[in-house]
């Protein structure tokens, strides 16, 4: 099991501190890209994934919740990413989509997709064995903390599915709201990647880790 925490939630006074938990416990860090266009919030631009970089060797998973996905693919992989992903609503088009995983691939990056809970993901069914990752949104994008959705996991089980029916080699990341009460379940419906914000960053981080993985 991959758990990606995600920086949205760190307390950025304790910056060197939380990096350092993360890179004693976790496999991935999980770097949230607002535009406040696409969402209606701000996060981070480059400057701070160059830092995090300097700071870890952690595979770093950058989530692109923005309008112009293919102009931040190129700054954010400049500035040290591993992994990016994008919105499929960003171009609600399947062509624009594979043409930016292939530029993501020429890269020498990992590529991904995300939908928003209301997109259907038999939409995006086309694209399942072009991508490495799947982000699945089990909250509506823009801000960390929320519920999770409990219709995320039919969706899961959904592209779970797909996966086995055309023996896929592909990373199924949820994202939102995830918490030892629903990790269980998301692992048991085929997530192999868990994002978590709130829950990993409040209180004890190296703690909460464990929590999220004992619920394996
Ligand atoms: C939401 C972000 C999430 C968020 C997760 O738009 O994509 O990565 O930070 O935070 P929690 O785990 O608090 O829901
Ligand atoms: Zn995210």
């Amino acid at each position: 099991m991959i758990i990606a925490p995600s920086l949205y939630s760190m307390h950025f006074d304790r910056f060197k501190e939380e990096i350092d938990a993360l890179n004693e416990c976790v496999e991935w860090i999980h770097f949230d890209v607002m535009d406040g266009h696409f969402v209606p919030n701000l996060t981070f631009g480059p400057g701070i994934l160059k830092t995090v970089r300097k700071n870890s060797e952690l595979f770093l998973d950058v989530h692109l919740m923005v309008s112009d996905p293919d102009y931040y693919s190129d700054v954010f992989a400049k500035a040290g990413a591993d992994s990016i992903i994008f919105h499929y609503e960003a171009y609600n088009d399947i062509e624009k989509c594979v043409k930016l995983i292939d530029k993501i691939h020429s890269m020498y990056l990992k590529a991904g997709i995300s939908i928003r809970p209301g997109t259907d993901v038999s939409v995006i069914e086309p694209l399942l064995d072009k991508i490495d990752i799947f982000l699945l949104m089990s909250v509506e994008p823009g801000f960390g903390g929320q519920s999770f959705i409990p219709e995320s996991i039919d969706r899961l089980k959904k592209v779970a599915e797909y996966k086995k029916q055309h023996d896929l080699d592909l990373i199924i990341e949820v994202d939102g709201g995830v918490n030892d009460r629903n990790a269980h379940e998301l692992m048991e419906s085929g997530a192999n990647s868990l994002v978590a914000g709130s829950f990993v960053f409040n209180g004890d981080i190296k703690e909460n880790v464990a929590r999220l993985r004992r619920c394996e």
